[in-house]
């Protein structure tokens, strides 16, 4: 059995593209190897946001993972700042990981770019913060996306670098992970290939979206003026209405506008409105579990206690060995 390890981003609240693309994916892991999942809280410091909304934020992100099916007794399901042996790693980590290194990664690159008023030293060693995520349990196997691997791979150097230095081989070296299937990209409502937070308001169902608010992101879903020939290649927008399609509704029903289409006789009003209605018989579930956990403060407190408590067992031990590794001996 290996240790898996992801991160979550303590921002926003998850949504169709994050289900298929990852949860469900974790769901079924958690029952294969010792899973750790935790919410990325230090992480998002390097965007300052305020008390409530940090909590807030990571309050959410618990209950939607909770409701979406992670199980706090099975997998270890934690939130970063209560392990405070990460910061201690970090800390040990930063002393080998050098200033080249650091600005030469694109995430930096980008940031420093983007928020021009704030590069602060979180942002530049980032890197070494996500390295002691994975290395403080020693995990092997990291599910991430594209964007992540280069984070992974220095994860890597950090690793092998504390291991050359003091010639031993306590850190395994972490690897993406993508569970042996050809991850499910869901696109966006706006036209666009990914769907995503980011990329603009109407663009993403929500896992908590209730079904008038869902009825209208996909009513406004982007289409374009109708196939005008039989069997007409699809434009990009009207293959991601299909696609979502796809991963909610039945195959009779896709199958039904996949020939409307190609007869053109389709009708964008009623394929949206279908959509709309299997998209919602879908998310129904999850989001009156989201409204459930979310109303239970008891069971938010027990999961978390829960979830530190293994963590830090895992990650203490860790520490503890390091330390002696480094030389730091108590007299
Ligand atoms: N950087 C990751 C993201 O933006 C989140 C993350 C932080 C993470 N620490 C990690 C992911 C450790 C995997 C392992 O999505």
């Amino acid at each position: 059995m290996e240790t898996v390890l992801s991160g979550i981003r303590s921002t926003g609240n998850l949504h169709l593209g994050n289900y298929f693309g990852a949860i469900k994916n974790f769901i079924k892991m958690q029952h294969q190897h010792r899973c750790y999942f935790f919410i990325a809280d230090y992480h998002s410091l390097t965007t300052h946001p305020t008390p409530e909304d940090l909590h807030q934020n990571v309050r959410q992100v618990l209950v939607e993972y909770l409701a979406a099916g992670i199980d706090p007794e099975v997998a270890t399901l934690y939130i970063q700042s209560d392990v405070p042996e990460v910061a201690e790693l970090y800390l040990l980590l930063n002393m080998n990981a050098y200033m080249g290194e650091l600005e030469r990664c694109t995430t930096f690159k980008d940031k420093a770019r983007k928020q021009t008023d704030n590069i602060n030293a979180g942002l530049l060693t980032y890197p070494v913060l996500m390295a002691a995520d994975i290395l403080i349990h020693r995990a092997t196997k990291v599910p991430v996306g594209k964007d992540q691997e280069q984070h992974l791979e220095m994860a890597r150097t950090f690793g092998k670098r504390f291991n050359r230095m003091y010639n031993t081989e306590y850190f395994p070296e972490p690897y993406a992970f993508n569970f042996g299937v050809e991850l499910i990209k869901i696109p966006g409502l706006d036209g666009s290939t990914k769907m995503g937070k980011s990329e603009g308001e109407g663009n993403a169902v929500f896992l908590a979206d209730d079904p008038k608010t869902i009825r209208k992101k996909i009513m406004r879903a982007v289409t374009d003026s109708g196939p005008t020939e039989m069997n007409q290649p699809k434009a990009q927008a009207i293959e991601n209405i299909f696609n979502i399609m796809k991963v909610v509704s039945s195959d009779d029903t896709v199958s039904y506008f996949e020939d409307q289409y190609n007869s053109c006789q389709i009708r964008y009003g009623d394929l949206k409105k279908q959509l709309a209605e299997d998209v919602i018989v879908f998310t129904t579930p999850l989001r009156e579990k989201i409204l459930e956990i979310s109303a239970d403060d008891v069971y938010l407190s027990k999961v978390a206690r829960m979830g530190a408590e293994k963590a830090r067992e895992s990650a203490a031990k860790t520490v503890k060995e390091v330390r002696e590794v480094i030389g730091f001996k108590p007299f």
